[in-house]
């Protein structure tokens, strides 16, 4: 994909989410969304707890949810956010710093080599992930991890093909949505990509839904290759 089709892509997407601002706080904060209260704040919580606290780069942060859980737990935590209005609200109830950025502008700077953890939790949406992963890359000490956390390719309907889809939010507890578009990725395609843009795979995790009992997401924890 060519920079310009690039940049395109993030920014219909980073629009969706500017518009989107407010009513995914409210779903977040009020607890609406039940795969996040039941299964995946949890899975990613208790995957980070393994290792001690340093410093931690939430990319996509969103709201800020996980920033404001991991500072409480002794974590220095920073944001990257694309959409103005979540920076907003981000630095308003976590008190973290928050890079206002897109992923293709801040994996364009000069950024230091400082974080202990990289997590990107429902943050990975693009099709073209290689030139922040690489930028993701640049920017961990050793011995650092990166924290995936993502829909399990399994649950989610239509073929399995790597492909654009558009999520509509349906099931994230009312309020008027716009739609987003991104991009689907099947297993393969995601070990592919960590593969190449230079991690090692540690583990997989696919954290069960307790009532369905199918995954309610797939989590991956990779460290640079030497
Ligand atoms: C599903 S939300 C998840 C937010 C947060 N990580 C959480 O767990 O609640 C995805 C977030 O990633 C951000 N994001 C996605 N692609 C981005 C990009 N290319 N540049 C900057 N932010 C991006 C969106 O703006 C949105 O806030």
């Amino acid at each position: 994909m060519d920079e310009g089709a690039m940049k395109n892509t993030e920014e219909k997407l980073l629009e969706s989410w500017q518009a989107n601002a407010e009513v995914w706080t409210t779903a977040l904060r009020e607890g609406k969304i039940v795969s996040r209260e039941m299964v995946t704040h949890d899975a990613i919580l208790n995957a980070i707890q393994s290792q001690s606290p340093g410093k931690m780069l939430d990319l996509g942060c969103g709201e800020g949810w996980l920033m404001r859980a991991l500072t409480q737990a002794g974590w220095q935590c920073v944001g990257l956010e694309g959409a103005s209005a979540l920076v907003a609200q981000a630095q308003a109830a976590s008190g973290c710093e928050i890079l206002s950025l897109s992923y293709t502008a801040w994996a364009k700077k000069d950024n230091t080599r400082d974080f202990d953890l990289i997590v990107a939790n429902f943050s990975l949406l693009e099709e073209e992930l290689l030139p922040v992963l690489s930028a993701v890359k640049q920017v961990m000490l050793p011995g650092a991890r990166l924290l995936i956390q993502t829909l399990h390719p399994s649950q989610v309907p239509g073929p399995y093909l790597n492909g654009w889809r558009s999520e509509s939010f349906e099931g994230m507890g009312g309020g008027l949505w716009q739609k987003m578009p991104w991009y689907f990725r099947t297993l393969g395609a995601w070990l592919e990509l960590l593969q190449a843009a230079g991690f090692t795979l540690q583990s997989l995790r696919e954290p069960l839904h307790p009532e369905s009992l199918q995954p309610a997401s797939l989590l991956l924890e990779a460290v640079s290759k030497p």
